[in-house]
């Protein structure tokens, strides 16, 4: 029996196997003018390869609440109806491909207005498109980016209510699932990490005041995010940092938490938060991190993080380490992986084929 193309159901909706997508920025759209934020035919293609190459799940890369939330000028956005009109030509072919489409909204903090990464990703002011990044506290990523403004607390309740109105537009766009970025440094992720966060109001200083602000905005997706549609977290576990980060101790109380909020599955990742931090790399480098989450708590969780081979997926289901795996730069060399793995696994491994493909199954 294949793990990896069992279904998966998290409340009304079932994805047709564990093979994911995670959201992995294109920085390909426009910066200004009136298509700024949209999808591109980029886009589609790219997201199309993958729905045809059968992957379950595809969740569609970080996407800006507001035009300042973006990484770079180039990145998605959901704060208009032309992007919402725009994004419904990608959710239309992966819902009639049975592909489940899931976008993650996002803010980037204080690791916003930086160039494409192509292009060395300095950050870029006004001159290049760029603009003023914002913070919980005024304290620079590294000596490269600029000081980020602090948030006022009337600030911090504009960027709550921003999330609800992304997630409302996710839905119009016709996702089913959506995703709060909480990982890798930018604005949530800023707030959790005693790091990046050095206020001494109610959002920062303890552990219930720095992840107040993560709490405040599931609280609001939730309440606009239908009862029947699941709604992930993604997390860096660990800032690996020695002293002075958020910990997988953190993460494992705060899953808890999200968990008692609405949230329906952990997309556990690291990193991001701390520069100069050594981050031991290597296969499924950050699936304990999943897996502790997983044996501690009730809360699905999903592993990231070079995950590519067939056998070691399955067995990383199959030990219940994780619900699901999310192949990133694997998807983006071989966009068929899911479907050439259910070949491999063969018996009940199960994958959508499009009918334009079935001569080549
Ligand atoms: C080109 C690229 C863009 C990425 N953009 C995002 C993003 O938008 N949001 C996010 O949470 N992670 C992003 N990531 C991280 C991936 O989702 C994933 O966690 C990471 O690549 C590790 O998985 P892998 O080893 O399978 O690639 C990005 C990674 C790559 C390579």
């Amino acid at each position: 029996m294949s793990a990896l193309f069992e279904p998966y159901t998290l409340r009304d909706v079932t994805i047709p196997n564990r093979v994911w997508m995670p959201p992995m920025c294109q920085y390909s759209a426009a910066p200004e003018g009136p298509d700024a934020g949209a999808p591109t035919d980029w886009h589609f293609a790219h997201y199309a390869a993958r729905t045809a190459g059968g992957t379950g799940l595809i969740i569609v890369e970080a996407t800006a609440v507001r035009p300042e939330g973006r990484i770079t000028p180039y990145d998605l956005g959901i704060w208009n109806d032309t992007q919402v009109e725009a994004f419904r030509r990608i959710t239309r072919f992966l819902s009639d491909q049975g592909t489940i489409p899931a976008v993650q909204l996002a803010h980037a903090g204080r690791k916003a207005s930086t160039d494409q990464p192509w292009k060395g990703g300095a950050p870029v002011g006004p001159d290049a498109h760029g603009w003023q990044p914002v913070a919980p506290s005024p304290l620079a990523f590294d000596e490269r980016h600029p000081v980020p403004t602090e948030l006022t607390l009337a600030q911090i309740q504009e960027v709550v209510g921003q999330f609800a109105d992304a997630a409302r537009r996710a839905l119009d766009a016709g996702f089913e699932i959506a995703e709060i970025h909480g990982a890798h440094g930018y604005l949530i992720g800023n707030f959790l990490s005693p790091h990046s966060n050095h206020r001494t109001d109610a959002y920062g200083g303890s552990y219930e005041n720095r992840t107040r602000f993560a709490l405040e905005v599931v609280d609001a997706v939730r309440e606009v995010w239908p009862d029947d549609k699941p709604l992930f977290f993604r997390i860096s576990a660990t800032d690996w940092l020695q002293k002075g980060g958020w910990t997988p101790d953190d993460t494992v109380r705060f899953a808890r938490d999200l968990q008692a909020h609405g949230i329906d599955l952990l997309d556990v990742s690291s990193g991001g938060n701390a520069s100069g931090v050594h981050i031991p790399t290597g296969p499924g480098y950050q699936v304990p991190f999943a897996a502790r989450v997983k044996a501690e708590t009730t809360l699905p969780v999903a592993a990231v993080g070079l995950i590519t081979e067939v056998e070691q997926a399955e067995k990383i289901l199959a030990n219940d380490e994780a619900d699901a795996v999310l192949l990133g730069r694997e998807l983006l060399r071989n966009p068929s992986w899911a479907r050439l793995a259910a070949r491999e696994l063969g018996g009940d491994a199960q994958v959508h084929v499009p009918d334009q493909y079935h001569r080549s199954v």
